[in-house]
């Protein structure tokens, strides 16, 4: 069986999660793609570091274009963040020269998705990012195959995990918003400069995502985002008395005028609503459709583990031949408004 040939780029804690595990379950990998998968070549910052993994056998570039120009590649696993740079040149260079593409870099699809799913179809390299969103649940196949038939009325959820963690410390310990975010750096959940994950940005990036596959592109700069600096301790509290949890929130809701609404911003949540109970670094997919009804599916959102298994999943539906439409629908609702504060049912 001829391998399915992965050059990656950027060997931190995912991309040593990608060849751990296809290393590790190497077996039952190769017999549900149908052939086996395997890295060929690599590049990240530092050559020399030990990872803990075996990188023998794979050949080191000196740069992530360099992977994307390698011919004796099948597709690239893209590894290295940020949505300009050494990222958004290797996943076009690569969709340019119709080599398929794997990423987990949300900032990248959010801002660039429409564009670089355009470069995709002109060259017939498919493009997937199922471990953009939520790490390891399945957000993207969830809307994308598992909901395809239905037309959503909303989808979103809790996208952060460092921000629910800092809410439900701050909910359990009466603790305020600095005090737990400090904790929640040393623990190396939340970034040095954590602006991206408690402004709300990152999970913006998230919802755009989701709001691009169910409905239609979202522009990334009219969408309102509203962190969680300003909930205290105390907000908490009283919403809890009322009951009510505090969570932070990005949803993208058809108004019924062919339109879409979308908004992040801490939101306040029944305490019964299945979103509610979802607490710690643990992020949730929600979706709601006039068919398919209530869903909603929680589990980590980062992590080695987790993020690996979702570019794995990607690789081994590239190996089964899989090239999905992943943006938008033609007639789907497009984005029109936003709203200031939402209540999910
Ligand atoms: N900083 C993100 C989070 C990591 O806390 O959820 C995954 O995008």
């Amino acid at each position: 069986m001829k391998p399915l040939r992965i050059g990656l780029a950027g060997l931190g804690t995912v991309g040593v999660g990608v060849i751990r595990l296809l290393q590790k379950n190497a077996e039952t990998i190769t017999a549900r793609a149908g052939r086996p998968i395997e890295v060929v070549a690599v590049t990240a910052r530092s050559r020399d570091k030990d990872r803990g993994v075996d990188l023998s056998g794979m050949r080191w570039h000196d740069n992530a274009v360099s992977v994307a120009q390698d011919p004796e590649i099948d597709v690239i696993v893209e590894l290295i963040g940020g949505s300009e740079g050494p990222a958004r040149d290797m996943v076009e260079t690569a969709l340019t020269r119709g080599v398929p593409v794997v990423t987990a870099n949300k900032a990248l699809v959010a801002l660039h998705g429409e564009e670089l799913t355009r470069l995709s179809a002109e060259n017939a390299a498919p493009l997937f990012f199922e471990a953009a969103v939520a790490g390891g649940i399945p957000a993207i196949k969830l809307v994308r195959e598992g909901l395809a038939a239905d037309r959503l009325d909303s989808v979103g959820g809790i996208l952060n995990g460092t921000c629910n963690y800092i809410l439900t410390e701050m909910r359990t310990t009466g603790r305020d918003f600095g005090d737990v975010l400090t904790e929640a750096q040393a623990k190396g959940y939340a970034e040095a400069e954590p602006s991206t994950d408690v402004d709300g940005w990152d999970t913006a990036h998230k919802l755009a995502i989701l709001a691009g596959i169910a409905f239609q592109p979202i522009a990334f700069d009219t969408l309102p985002v509203h962190g969680i600096r300003d909930v205290t301790a105390s907000d908490l509290t009283f919403a809890n008395e009322l009951g009510y949890r505090i969570k932070l929130l990005g949803m993208a809701r058809a108004t019924g005028d062919n339109g879409i609404e979308a908004w992040v911003r801490p939101c306040l949540v029944p305490a019964k609503a299945a979103i509610a109970a979802v607490e710690g670094v643990f992020n949730a997919v929600t979706t709601q459709g006039p068919f398919s009804g209530p869903i909603t599916i929680s589990g980590r959102g980062a992590g080695e583990g987790p993020t690996a298994s979702a570019v794995v999943a990607d690789l081994i539906d590239l190996a089964r031949g899989a090239d999905l439409p992943v943006w938008g629908v033609k007639d789907a609702p497009a984005p029109v408004s936003c709203t200031s504060l939402g209540e999910l049912k």
